[in-house]
């Protein structure tokens, strides 16, 4: 399973990408808008941090404009994947970078019936938004299940399943075990990862015992 992290923050960036762990990027207009910085120099600078693919987000809501600055975006680096609201117009850019070798993820998918036209329109990623079908008392991961079902089912269709809108690390453990391919994680998120009290507080323990070895690993002979 490939983790995305789901931020503009530079520095958090930079911090995720030194664990080794982060296979790319999410950004979307609110997080660009939170980081204040400068859209185009702020993709450029994470595509030179990670070298997986990082989203960046038209602008635009007609195809016209739309595929014209998922152009623009495109060139920024080889790593950009363009990203498309789903409406008509949205699928209609992807399939139109799509066909010319541009990675798409295809945002705000909210339904199965979303997911298979933005596979046949040929989206590099589906981003179901996970936590916001919570947010309204629908179950987001019955909608994770139900994509990933799909999409095993015609092997003609390369669309990864990106899970997006990631709350808590059991939605991120309930995605892995349906087999969806990508999760973009806020930060938070994948600290809480590594986070568990036993681990805590068995490693206070090994560490007072080997204190009382008096031997030091990197001194022994
Ligand atoms: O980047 C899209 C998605 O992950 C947004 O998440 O928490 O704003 O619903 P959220």
């Amino acid at each position: 399973m490939k983790f995305f992290v789901d931020t503009a923050d530079i520095a958090e960036i930079k911090d995720l990408a030194a664990t080794g762990l982060l296979d790319g990027v999410t950004t979307n207009p609110s997080l660009v808008a939170a980081s204040g910085k400068n859209f185009l120099k702020l993709i450029e600078e994470v595509c030179h941090v990670v070298k997986g693919p990082v989203s960046a987000e038209v602008a635009a809501t007609d195809y016209a404009t739309m595929l014209k600055e998922g152009q623009k975006l495109a060139k920024i680096a080889k790593n950009v994947a363009v990203k498309v609201p789903l409406t008509p117009d949205g699928l209609k850019v992807c399939k139109a970078l799509s066909d010319n070798g541009t990675m798409v993820n295809v945002t705000l998918c909210f339904s199965a019936a979303q997911a298979i036209l933005a596979a046949k329109a040929g989206a590099a990623f589906i981003s179901p938004f996970v936590g916001r079908l919570d947010d309204v008392g629908q179950d987001g991961m019955v909608l994770i299940r139900d994509i990933v079902q799909i999409y095993k089912a015609y092997p003609a269709f390369k669309t990864e399943v990106l899970v997006a809108s990631v709350r808590h690390p059991i939605h991120l453990v309930e995605a892995a075990k349906m087999g969806a391919h990508v999760a973009t994680i806020p930060p938070k998120v994948i600290r809480q990862l590594y986070s568990h009290p036993l681990t805590d507080k068995g490693l206070a323990a090994f560490v007072a015992d080997w204190q009382k070895t008096g031997q030091t690993i990197l001194d022994a002979a």
